[in-house]
């Protein structure tokens, strides 16, 4: 996993454009300034650049060194400090905790899903944030871009009965036809669920 999103960010532009996610970048203002938040599955960065330059503090894991790489590069011509966590979101042990948790496209095996939205949560401060995009299981109906294997796709329901069970606020769960236009990599329709939860103080 970590040589194909390696292979794919190995290149000089940015597979998903610089501009943050769009449901990430609407809902940046529940954040203060300051807040911490760390960007799981971040990839090239785009959205802990558009974090840091708020004002947060930010952490951006991933699995892939190189996508991070050329984060870690665009935050020193940027002059914005962002704390690289390379690891698998399995192995993934808090530094803490965090205001938020923020999200866009990490796709798991169904297996895992569940341990990282527990993770998560456990992660969370009380009354903080967890922001997400991922794409929901009828993206396989585009036959465009996105996983191509259904055990790597959302559930709507599955990610319900999950949240139902913990003391959050689910603010928002949506499955949503969309229009993305997110560098050459994400650039159509697709089905995404947004999620958005709030754990209880
Ligand atoms: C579709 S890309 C999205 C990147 C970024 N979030 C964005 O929207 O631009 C999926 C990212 O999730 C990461 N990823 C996938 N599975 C992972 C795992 N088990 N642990 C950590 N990162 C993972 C990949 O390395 C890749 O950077």
């Amino acid at each position: 996993m970590q040589e194909v999103w390696n292979a794919e960010f190995n290149k000089e532009d940015f597979l998903y454009g610089t501009e943050p996610n769009a449901f990430i970048k609407e809902n940046a203002s529940l954040l203060p300034k300051r807040s911490r938040v760390i960007c799981l599955g971040e990839g090239e960065g785009r959205n802990a650049l558009y974090l840091a330059k708020l004002g947060l503090k930010v952490e951006a894991l991933d699995a892939s060194d190189v996508g991070l790489q050329k984060l870690q590069k665009k935050a020193l011509e940027q002059e914005l400090a962002i704390t690289i966590r390379h690891t698998l979101i399995e192995n993934w042990k808090p530094h803490g905790t965090y205001d938020a948790i923020l999200s866009s496209y990490m796709h798991l095996p169904k297996n895992e899903q569940r341990e990282m939205f527990l993770k998560s949560f456990l992660a969370l401060n009380e009354g903080g944030y967890f922001i997400a995009e991922f794409f929901s299981e009828h993206q396989l109906r585009q036959k465009s871009f996105g996983p191509k294997e259904i055990d790597l796709l959302y559930n709507i329901c599955d990610i319900y009965s999950i949240l139902k069970n913990l003391p959050c606020d689910i603010i928002k769960l949506s499955q949503e036809i969309i229009e993305l236009a997110e560098g050459i990599g994400h650039r159509g329709k697709a089905s995404v669920i947004r999620i958005i939860f709030q754990k209880l103080s």
